[in-house]
C-alpha cells in the first residue's frame, strides 16, 4: 500500500489497535434537516473530541467544523436522490477529488445500492472513484445498503454488498449489523464498519457496536443513536470504550450512566440563559428602592 494512503487510512482506523470510532453526520445530504442534527456545528461541536473520524459532507464541513481542529475527515462525495424523491439509488459523485483534497480529507465515501435499480452506475462510480483517489493516496469507504435498501438487512445480502464493494477497490466498507454478521466480516478482505442504524435506547445501541465489534467489525460509524440521544457526549464516550477500551456492554452502560450525570443534556439551557446576570438583580433593587 502506498505510504500516503496508508497514513490517511491510519488516522480513521487506528494502528495501535485497528479499530475506528468515526462520527456520521452526513445525513442531511438526502434526509434535509433531520432531527437533531438541524444545526450541523451545534450536535457537531461537543462530539468533536470523542472522535477518530468525522464522516460528513463539503457542505457542512464548510460551514459547521472549525478548520483549526484537527479531526480526520471522511468527505461523503456521492448523493443526488432525497428521501421524498423516486428512486434513492440513483446516486452519483457529486464532489471532486480535487475539491476532497483541498479540503485536506482524509477518505472518501460513497453509497452503493447493490441489488436496487442504479447497482450497475453506483458500482461503476465506485471503480472510477477508486482509480482517481488512488492517483493521490486516499481511501475510499463504500457505504452499502441504505434507505429502502435496508429492508434486506441480512448477513447473504449484506456480505454480497460488502464482498463486492471490497471487490471494486474500496478501502473500507461500512454496512449495518446483522445476525451472523462473522459471514459479513470473513468474507470482506477490507475492514467492515458498522453505521448505527436508526435510533435505539442506548443500551441497545451499546449492544449492538458491542456485538459488531465482537464479531469483526473495525469498529463503528454512527450518526443517530448519538446524536438523538438525550445525552450525546457520554453516549459517544460510551461507544468509545468498547470499541477502543474493550468494555462490555454493562461496563459501557454504567459508564453511560454514570457520564450522564455530569453532563448537561443536550436540552438543557446554557447556564448563561437560565441564570439572571448579576448586575440584573442588582437593577431589580435598585428600582425597588
Ligand atoms: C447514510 O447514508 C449515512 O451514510 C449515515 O452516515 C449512516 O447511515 C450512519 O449513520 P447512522 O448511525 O445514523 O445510521
Amino acid at each position: 500500500m502506498d505510504w500516503g494512503l496508508q497514513n490517511r487510512l491510519s488516522r480513521i482506523i487506528k494502528p495501535n489497535d485497528g479499530k475506528a470510532v468515526m462520527l456520521a453526520v452526513d445525513h442531511g445530504y438526502f434526509l434535509g434537516p433531520t432531527e437533531s442534527l438541524e444545526q450541523p456545528r451545534k450536535t457537531i461541536q461537543p462530539l468533536l473530541k470523542y472522535c477518530d473520524s468525522l464522516m460528513l459532507t463539503r457542505g457542512v464541513l464548510r460551514t459547521s467544523v472549525d478548520a483549526r481542529f484537527p479531526v480526520p475527515v471522511v468527505l461523503r462525495v456521492s448523493g443526488g436522490s432525497s428521501i421524498i424523491g423516486e428512486d434513492l439509488s440513483n446516486e452519483k459523485i457529486t464532489t471532486s477529488v480535487k475539491d476532497a483534497i483541498r479540503l485536506n480529507v482524509s477518505a472518501l465515501a460513497m453509497s452503493i445500492f447493490v441489488g436496487a435499480k442504479n447497482e450497475h452506475n453506483t458500482l461503476v462510480s465506485l471503480g472510477h472513484l477508486v482509480n482517481e483517489a488512488e492517483e493521490y493516496g486516499i481511501p475510499v469507504l463504500a457505504v452499502t445498503a441504505v434507505g429502502k435498501e435496508l429492508a434486506k438487512r441480512d448477513a447473504r445480502y449484506l456480505s454480497l454488498s460488502c464482498r463486492i464493494a471490497a471487490e471494486f477497490g474500496a478501502h473500507m466498507v461500512k454496512t449495518y449489523y446483522c445476525d451472523n454478521f462473522e459471514k459479513v466480516v470473513d468474507s470482506c478482505p477490507v475492514p467492515v464498519i458498522i453505521a448505527g442504524g436508526p435510533k435505539l435506547e442506548e443500551r441497545a445501541a451499546l449492544e449492538l457496536a458491542y456485538n459488531a465489534v465482537n464479531a469483526g467489525a473495525a469498529g463503528v460509524d454512527m450518526g443517530r443513536n448519538i446524536w438523538q440521544s438525550k445525552y450525546p457526549v457520554p453516549m459517544i464516550r460510551a461507544v468509545r470504550a468498547i470499541v477502543h477500551g474493550n468494555v462490555n456492554v454493562k461496563e459501557a452502560y454504567d459508564l453511560f450512566n454514570r457520564l450522564c450525570k455530569e453532563s448537561p443534556s443536550k436540552n438543557d439551557k446554557p447556564k448563561s440563559e437560565t441564570s439572571q446576570p448579576k448586575n440584573q438583580s442588582k437593577n431589580k433593587k435598585q428600582k425597588k428602592k
